[in-house]
C-alpha cells in the first residue's frame, strides 16, 4: 500500500479541517465583501442627494406621515416600485434612492395586500381619499382595507410638530427656523384625516 502524499507548505486541508480557522476566515471574507459593497453607497451622489424637485414634507404632511406609520399602513402597502415593466406600467416610474432622502424611517416595505402607494399622489382627489379612508367599501366594494373613520374626529397634535421638525432638521432635512416656528400654527384646526390625505397626495410627485 502506498502512503498518501505528505502535504508540503500551505494546504487548504489545514483550513478545512480546523473549525475555528474556517469560521474566522469566513467572517473575514463576508465582512470585507460587505464593506466593499455597502460603504461606497454612503458617498455616492445618486443615493445621498435628493432628486431635483424633492421638497421636505410640510408640517401637515409630516403629521400625516406619522399617522401612516402609527396606523401601520405599511403592513399592507409598499412604497417601492421595482424597475420591472409590470410594475412601471401599473404604478409609474420606478423608485429612485434620491426620492427618499428626507424619509426617516423609510416606508419601502414589501407586503402588498393593497397596491403600492409610492406614486399615489395626485392619482385621486382629496375627496376620494376622504371617502375611501372613512369607508373603503363604498368606493371599492371588494376591498378588505380597514376603515379609519375616527381620523376625521381627531385633531392633529400641533404641539408635537416643532420638536419633530427640529429632530428632522438635525438629521439633515433643510427646514428653516421660520418653518419650525410656524409648524404648530400651520396644522391648527386640521384633523388627522386632512394630514394623512396631505401626505398621500405628495407621495411620489417629485419624479413623475
Ligand atoms: C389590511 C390591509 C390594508 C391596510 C392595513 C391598509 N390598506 Fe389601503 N388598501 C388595501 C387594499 C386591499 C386596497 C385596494 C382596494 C381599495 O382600493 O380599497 C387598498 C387601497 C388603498 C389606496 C388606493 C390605492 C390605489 O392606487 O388605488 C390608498 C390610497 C390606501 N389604500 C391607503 C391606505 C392608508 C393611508 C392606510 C393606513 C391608514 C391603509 N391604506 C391601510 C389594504 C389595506
Amino acid at each position: 500500500m502506498t502512503q498518501p502524499p505528505v502535504p508540503t507548505g500551505f494546504s487548504h486541508e489545514k483550513i478545512e479541517t480546523n473549525n475555528f480557522l474556517m469560521i474566522v476566515l469566513i467572517l473575514l471574507v463576508v465582512a470585507v465583501g460587505g464593506l466593499v459593497e455597502i460603504v461606497p453607497l454612503f458617498f455616492q451622489r445618486s443615493t445621498t442627494q435628493p432628486v431635483a424637485g424633492l421638497k421636505p414634507y410640510t408640517a401637515l404632511q409630516l403629521a400625516g406621515r406619522d399617522i401612516y406609520v402609527r396606523e401601520g399602513c405599511y403592513n399592507c402597502h409598499s412604497q417601492m416600485i421595482r424597475p420591472f415593466r409590470a410594475e412601471t406600467l401599473r404604478y409609474g416610474h420606478y423608485s429612485t434612492a434620491g426620492e427618499f432622502v428626507y424619509d426617516r424611517p423609510f416606508q419601502w416595505g414589501s407586503k402588498r395586500t393593497g397596491p403600492d402607494l409610492q406614486r399615489v399622489g395626485g392619482k385621486y382627489s382629496d375627496e376620494w381619499h376622504r371617502l375611501h379612508l372613512i369607508r373603503p367599501r363604498d368606493l371599492v366594494p371588494e376591498s378588505n382595507m380597514p376603515a379609519y373613520s375616527w381620523l376625521e374626529r381627531t385633531p392633529v397634535d400641533a404641539e408635537a410638530l416643532p420638536r419633530h421638525l427640529r429632530a428632522m432638521q438635525r438629521l439633515g432635512v433643510p427646514y428653516s427656523e421660520e418653518e419650525i416656528a410656524k409648524s404648530a400654527a400651520a396644522v391648527q384646526g386640521r384633523n388627522e384625516l386632512d394630514a394623512l390625505i396631505a401626505y398621500l397626495q405628495v407621495l411620489g410627485t417629485a419624479l413623475k
